[in-house]
């Protein structure tokens, strides 16, 4: 079993610091281990209590700690991270770090680390756009740090305008980006992803309850693995992945259409979009109107965009999904020849639609691969290292 990523989490002086309690429990729950120091302004915004409880581990803020066994805690818990992140990073920190200073528990262990470090800004926005503050991002950039935002928006003081930190969620995902392997990097990956909208009249519509979890969490995955990923994306309630270029379709049409756009240069397809296997032959102007008696709708045929991308001349590696409600493993096999797919990812329709955890069989021609019950980030990263290794 892979070992849990460790973190080191710095928080210093800023209002922010509230946010960071939500990104403790997010890390926890993603498996990223996290040792919380502090420096002593970081206390007054958010307690060492707080993000002890959230931790689960004794939180650092002096430098003479005696808990620490070779009383040198500045080597000792640099030593035991994969990183340091410093969040929120204030203005004053930041010039702190680029001077090489050691004045406090938390800048001697930056200046001591063996280990990348990663900062996230959270500053007002005068303070942000100053010279000074300005220059000094440069220099962090320079010195290899990775710079996380900040973002744009309402600040604590209320002002609008960049400076903001990012929201746990959003640092989450720079965190896992970072941990992530880059098995993917000079490679392109064009995804489909969520349902497609067929509109029988202005107001009526014919859809499906994919939710596009699965499909996101594959271009997150790809994109966190060093890839080019190309997210085409039909009906979800999803915000974008980080990293990711974005296309919206709205139905089966403009989806086939937005795919083969784009398809040429792509090292691998993966049509995960619940795409709608007819669509009415013509869309009403007008709302229909009620009548007695049943209504009758003429569907016509969309094309399989997967299959056609599968069938050109030169194509990408394809893997399409197969969501079954009965006879899984036999129909996702079917559909894997029919299609000429090297490999297709079989799910039962009621265990994966709308869920955020996903139950998934790979099939390919050496055989069926069952993978364990997992959220849909770690299926999508299962399947991602299965495509690497075919490749
Ligand atoms: O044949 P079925 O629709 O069950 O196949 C599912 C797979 O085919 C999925 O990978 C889906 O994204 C893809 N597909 C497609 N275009 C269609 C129908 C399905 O790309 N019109």
């Amino acid at each position: 079993m892979q070992k849990n990523k460790s973190l080191i989490l710095g928080i210093t002086g800023g209002i922010a610091a509230y946010k960071v309690a939500e990104l403790v429990r997010l890390c926890i729950k993603a498996d990223i281990d996290v040792q919380v120091v502090m420096t002593e302004s970081a206390t007054q915004f958010i307690t060492p209590m707080t993000m002890q409880a959230l931790s689960g581990k004794p939180v650092f803020v002096g430098m003479w700690d005696s808990t620490i066994d070779n009383g040198m805690p500045h080597i000792e818990l640099s030593r035991e991270a994969d990183a340091i992140l410093i969040a929120p990073a204030s203005a004053e920190f930041i010039a702190k770090l680029l001077h090489g200073r050691a004045d406090d528990l938390l800048s001697t262990l930056c200046l001591a680390r063996n280990c990348p470090l990663l900062v996230a800004p959270a500053m007002n926005k005068q303070m942000w756009e100053n010279p000074a503050t300005q220059r000094n991002f440069a220099q962090l950039k320079a010195d290899r740090i990775a710079v996380f935002g900040p973002g744009n928006g309402e600040q604590a003081c209320g002002e609008t305008g960049d400076g903001r930190m990012l929201e746990a969620t959003e640092l989450l995902a720079h965190i896992k980006a970072h941990f992530t392997p880059k098995i993917f990097a000079n490679k392109k990956i064009l995804i489909t992803a969520g349902a497609t909208i067929e509109m029988i009249d202005p107001v009526r519509a014919i859809t499906n309850l994919s939710s596009g979890k699965m499909g996101y969490a594959l271009a997150q995955a790809a994109a966190d693995m060093g890839a080019t990923v190309t997210l085409v994306s039909g009906a979800t309630q999803l915000p974008a992945p980080f990293n990711v270029n974005m296309h919206h379709a709205s139905d089966a049409a403009s989806m086939h259409r937005i795919v083969m756009e784009n398809v040429s240069d792509q090292d691998i397809f993966i049509g995960v979009a619940a795409v709608a296997d007819y669509s009415p032959n013509e869309v009403a102007n007008q709302k229909i109107k009620k009548h007695e008696g049943s209504l009758t709708l003429h569907l016509k045929r969309n094309q399989d965009i997967l299959a056609t991308v599968a069938n050109l001349p030169n194509p990408p590696f394809c893997v399409g999904f197969a969501a079954e409600s009965e006879r899984v493993i036999e129909y996702a096999s079917q559909k894997r020849i029919e299609k000429k797919l090297p490999l297709i990812v079989a799910n039962e329709v009621n265990s994966a639609i709308g869920r955020d955890e996903n139950q998934v069989t790979l099939i390919d021609k050496n055989g069926n691969h069952a993978l364990a019950r997992n959220d849909k980030y770690k299926i999508a990263k299962a399947i991602m290292q299965h495509i690497q290794q075919m490749l």
